[in-house]
């Protein structure tokens, strides 16, 4: 690279890293969508293994970790983490696993799971801790 090339971009790059960290540089959004989701913050898979127990979830579902989450109406949520398909044909992942807890008959209109008025910003949490599960 020719030396004054260098110059410029040096103190580019160095100015970023801070920034990056205050989600600047336009990093974040690129981190969002590449990191692979089990390794959200642990604070937010543990806000959402709580709001899990919190909205019931576990009337329905068998969910590992979640008190009093042991019922079997719909099927159990063990390793989610590792399933390819939401609900047979969606792919798994923090986008479509947030958008089918907030709406799952938005997505499979056919679909016996009722939506449990969630916030996206909680589901986004009970994604994040769902897909931590392997
Ligand atoms: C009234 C029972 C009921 C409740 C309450 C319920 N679900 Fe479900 N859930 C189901 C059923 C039934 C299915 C299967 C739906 C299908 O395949 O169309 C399902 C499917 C799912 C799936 C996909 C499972 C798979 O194997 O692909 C996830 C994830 C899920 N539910 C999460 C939740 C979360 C999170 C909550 C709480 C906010 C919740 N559910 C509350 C009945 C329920």
């Amino acid at each position: 690279m020719p030396h004054g090339l260098r110059a410029l971009i040096e103190p580019a790059w160095i100015a970023c890293v801070p920034l990056a960290l205050l989600a600047g540089c336009g990093l974040d959004d690129f981190t969002e969508r590449s990191a692979p989701y089990a390794d959200a913050p642990p604070a937010r898979v543990e806000r959402g293994r709580q709001l899990l127990a919190q909205y019931q979830c576990g009337s329905c579902h068998a969910i590992p970790e979640v008190p009093i989450a042991r019922a079997d109406v719909g099927p159990p949520l063990t390793a989610f983490g590792r399933r390819s398909y939401i609900a047979g044909h969606l792919p798994n992942g923090p986008d479509l696993l947030t958008r089918w807890i907030v709406s799952p008959s938005s997505l499979v209109p056919d679909t016996t799971m009722p939506s449990m008025g969630v916030s996206a910003e909680d589901a986004r949490d009970m994604a994040a801790y769902l897909l931590s599960l392997e």
